[in-house]
């Protein structure tokens, strides 16, 4: 009644902000659910520091790591968009949960700290969007400290990520000497601090782009440098293409400070124009599965264990991608052809947990599980089976060797690492002679988590001798020698009996590369 569902699609805008640590992730994350009415102080995502949680004494992982599950996806209405952010956890709380929502947004936007430029982080986030050819959006932050040249965080920006960028606003000073924004696609001038002025925050531009009115900004240097900057940079940059933003293949880059509330409104404004709504989903029978469909379908992308021995509860976060999801409903699971009532359910907000009542394509639910569900199962209704493609396995680069501490503790043992595997926490290899077994993870907490649910859902302790970094590649089966493997490089196979080596580091891998030309060597992703 009153519900239309292809308008509730159309309105969904649902995105990842990706970043290295400390380049402003969640001030911006709070600036923008401040925007949207979700949260009315800022400091309520980042309770780890302020000590200030959002509302979530519901799950133990939350006070013991300062993780805050209900600021996984945040759900907020701004200018008639319902706007879905998921949140990509960073430092010693990356995993390959944090690539696997990526493979749940419809786009992404790239925060950069304008002092550093690309960061590790946030290169191998960005390449997991390439990966999909998701629009990506950049934000280039801390403004109001003095930073590296714009002109050259944009060409560092095209030359590590090989994009190209079109610049939709540009900064008149920095720093102390932060005067404002060119805002070159609205034509406009914003100015850092009206106060100082006038109390104008915008200062409209002419066709022949100048200031429209008298100013005290005309009278600065800076300001006619910058004007005639940006001339010849739009003269000799490349050209703004909605298509190309829509493939991926141009990023739109926003200049700001998100701690001073600067140009992120404005951009926030812009990117939602931009923005793709929710997209067909393929089906790994080569199908496609459009938003609008009546029957429900979805994904789950990421499951979060509960670290409190007394709450062996999970989440299981699904993407709808078609459909509209209402609690006690029933679906499939396709794995299974298992029928599955869906009663509880849960919608993320920052600073609540609501019981979600509909939620349509590009929505994020989270269902409580009991161990019913893997990483990229389909949940679907409907007469027609419907299987969505796999979520893409991740390269590890830190490793472990595994035992458990009691002997006689193996059969839990094996079970649990089985699961655990099967469900996508860990991933898991033998190596070639010897059959021990090494994990394999993108991030520390993996293995923290792993140890935890070992031994409070599986009660096995485990002995975990770590290997550090090392560098996984895969090969061919035809091609293995056993006698390639030496003491720089571990020779393991993967659950799916793959033969892989583990090498020291890059200089035992060129060293391999180069004794044995022929042989490719693969990563996952
Ligand atoms: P993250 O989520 O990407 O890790 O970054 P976060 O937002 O926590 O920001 C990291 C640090 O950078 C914080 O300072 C934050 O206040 C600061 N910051 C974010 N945006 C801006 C900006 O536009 N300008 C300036 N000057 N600083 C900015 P901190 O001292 O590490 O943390 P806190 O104690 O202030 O929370």
């Amino acid at each position: 009644m009153g519900f239309d569902q292809q308008k509730e699609v159309d309105r969904r805008r649902t995105f990842a902000i990706i970043s290295h640590p400390d380049a402003g992730k969640t001030t911006i994350t709070e600036q923008l659910l401040l925007f949207g009415g979700a949260i009315r102080n800022a400091g309520t995502v980042k309770g780890k520091k302020s000590g200030n949680y959002a509302k979530s004494d519901w799950m133990d992982i939350e006070k013991q790591r300062g993780i805050s599950v209900t600021s996984s996806v945040m759900q907020f209405d701004f200018q008639g968009k319902r706007v879905n952010i998921l949140d990509t956890p960073g430092h010693e709380d990356f995993s390959e949960d944090t690539y696997r929502t990526l493979m749940a947004v419809d786009s992404a936007v790239m925060v950069i700290d304008s002092a550093k430029g690309i960061e590790a982080q946030t290169k191998k986030l960005f390449q997991v969007c390439r990966m999909r050819g998701i629009p990506i959006f950049t934000f280039i932050n801390k403004l109001d400290r003095d930073g590296r040249e714009p002109l050259d965080l944009l060409e560092e920006l095209e030359e590590v990520l090989e994009i190209d960028s079109y610049p939709m606003n540009w900064p008149i000073g920095m720093g102390k000497g932060f005067e404002g924004l060119y805002d070159i696609y609205n034509n406009r001038i914003e100015i850092h601090r009206p106060d100082r002025f006038d109390g104008e925050r915008f200062l409209p531009l002419n066709d022949e782009r100048e200031l429209a009115m008298d100013h005290p900004l005309k009278e600065q240097s800076i300001f006619s440098q910058v004007m005639e900057e940006v001339e010849l940079l739009l003269e000799a940059g490349n050209e703004f293409s909605e298509e190309k933003i829509a493939k991926g293949e141009l990023t739109p880059v926003f200049f700001g400070s998100a701690l001073t509330n600067f140009g992120v409104e404005t951009f926030l404004e812009t990117f939602l124009q931009f923005a793709p709504k929710p997209n067909e989903h393929e089906t790994k029978d080569g199908g496609e599965i459009s938003p609008y469909d009546k029957d429900f379908s979805g994904f789950v992308f990421k499951i979060q264990a509960n670290m409190n021995p007394a709450h062996r509860d999970r989440i299981a976060f699904v993407r709808i991608c078609s459909g509209s999801f209402e609690k006690g409903m029933e679906v499939k699971l396709a794995r299974e052809s298992k029928k599955i009532k869906l009663n509880n359910s849960t919608q993320f907000m920052a600073d609540s947990r609501e019981v979600v009542e509909e939620a349509v394509a590009g929505d994020i639910i989270g269902l409580y599980d009991t161990g019913t569900y893997q990483i990229g199962d389909t949940l679907f209704t409907g007469k027609d089976r419907i299987e969505f493609e796999d979520l893409p396995q991740f390269t590890p680069e830190l490793f472990m060797k595994v035992t458990a501490k009691n002997v006689m503790k193996q059969k839990s043992f094996y079970k649990g690492l089985y699961q655990l595997v099967q469900e996508g926490a860990i991933q898991l290899y033998k190596t070639y002679l010897t059959e021990d077994f090494i994990i394999g993870a993108v991030g520390q907490l993996q293995f923290e988590v792993f140890k935890h649910r070992m031994l409070n859902e599986y009660n096995t302790e485990l002995i975990m001798e770590p290997m550090g970094t090392k560098i996984a590649r895969w090969i061919d089966p035809s091609q293995l020698d056993e006698k390639m493997s030496s003491s720089r490089n571990i020779l393991a196979r993967d659950r799916f009996d793959q033969p892989l080596f583990l090498f020291e580091n890059q200089f035992a891998m060129r060293w391999f590369a180069d004794k044995y030309p022929d042989v490719e060597l693969k990563t996952l992703l």
